[in-house]
């Protein structure tokens, strides 16, 4: 905590003092990032008598479709189990949840910037909510992770944001370990494509050059061993699935 935080939270602290008299206190802004509104999904959903990441599913007409990226994950390897995973914005939990159980981590890291989303995966999976300052991995060791994911996050970041965390994928993926995640390939977005995505009002769409990421992978001992393409909101976003070296070529997973 920095000392101007630490000051707030003193003047904070006496104001409560006073207030409590009154019957109020003064709480922290919850941090909301741009998405879909935890307290409500979650009550339709209970409504509606389905988890979250079913109720979503059904919702956006996606059903099935976490499944299908996750069998693509499980063809490349990138599901067995190891000790430690981290994702980044899971958000409702979608694919948070099968990625849990079948890697059976010993802990399962989650940098989720809406506060609101972030007490409802730790209160509702077995994760640990690492502060979050949006663009580092800053509570996971290096080289400690079998497994970095992140779903339909970096089809909207800025793109200095998205390599940012980039290099932090590499730094805590453990060697033999995979980084997994998702984006608009400036390569494969036609104009007919931009002319689709123009006829509708939101503007979320960030395209990142295929050619750069693959080579600032590369340079960081970080090669693409699987790829493929997903439905992404009025879009296909494209997967793909690094492995980092093994050290010295050893056969080691990073499990
Ligand atoms: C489009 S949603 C995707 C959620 C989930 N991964 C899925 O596929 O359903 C993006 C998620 O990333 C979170 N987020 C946005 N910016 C972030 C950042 N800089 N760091 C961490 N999480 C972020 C949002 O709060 C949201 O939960």
């Amino acid at each position: 905590m920095s000392w101007r935080q630490r000051v707030n939270l003193r003047i904070g602290e006496a104001i409560n003092a006073v207030l409590r008299r009154a019957g109020y206190i003064l709480a922290p802004l919850k941090r909301r990032a741009e998405y879909i509104d935890a307290a409500e999904t979650i009550t339709a959903a209970a409504a509606a008598g389905l988890s979250v990441p079913d109720y979503v599913a059904r919702l956006w007409k996606e059903e099935g479709v976490t499944e299908q990226v996750l069998a693509e994950m499980e063809k490349a390897g990138a599901l067995a189990h190891c000790a430690r995973t981290a994702e980044i914005g899971p958000g409702t939990g979608r694919y948070l949840a099968g990625t849990h159980t079948r890697v059976r981590p010993d802990q399962y890291d989650v940098y989720e910037l809406d506060d609101a989303w972030a007490e409802h995966l730790a209160a509702t999976y077995p994760t640990t909510r690492q502060p979050t300052d949006g663009e580092t991995l800053s509570g996971t060791p290096d080289s400690s992770c079998g497994l970095v994911a992140a779903h339909n996050v970096f089809v909207y970041l800025k793109p200095l944001v998205a390599f940012r965390y980039f290099l932090e994928m590499v730094r805590v993926c453990a060697p033999g370990g995979y980084i997994v995640f998702d984006f608009f390939p400036d390569e494969a977005v036609t104009e007919e494509i931009l002319l689709e995505w123009l006829a509708f009002p939101e503007r979320y769409q960030v395209l990142l050059s295929r050619q750069r990421v693959l080579e600032f992978f590369a340079r960081r001992g970080c090669h693409p061993v699987h790829s493929f393409d997903n439905r992404c909101y009025r879009g296909t976003a494209h997967y793909i699935v690094f492995r980092r070296d093994p050290v010295d070529g050893a056969s080691t997973t990073g499990n």
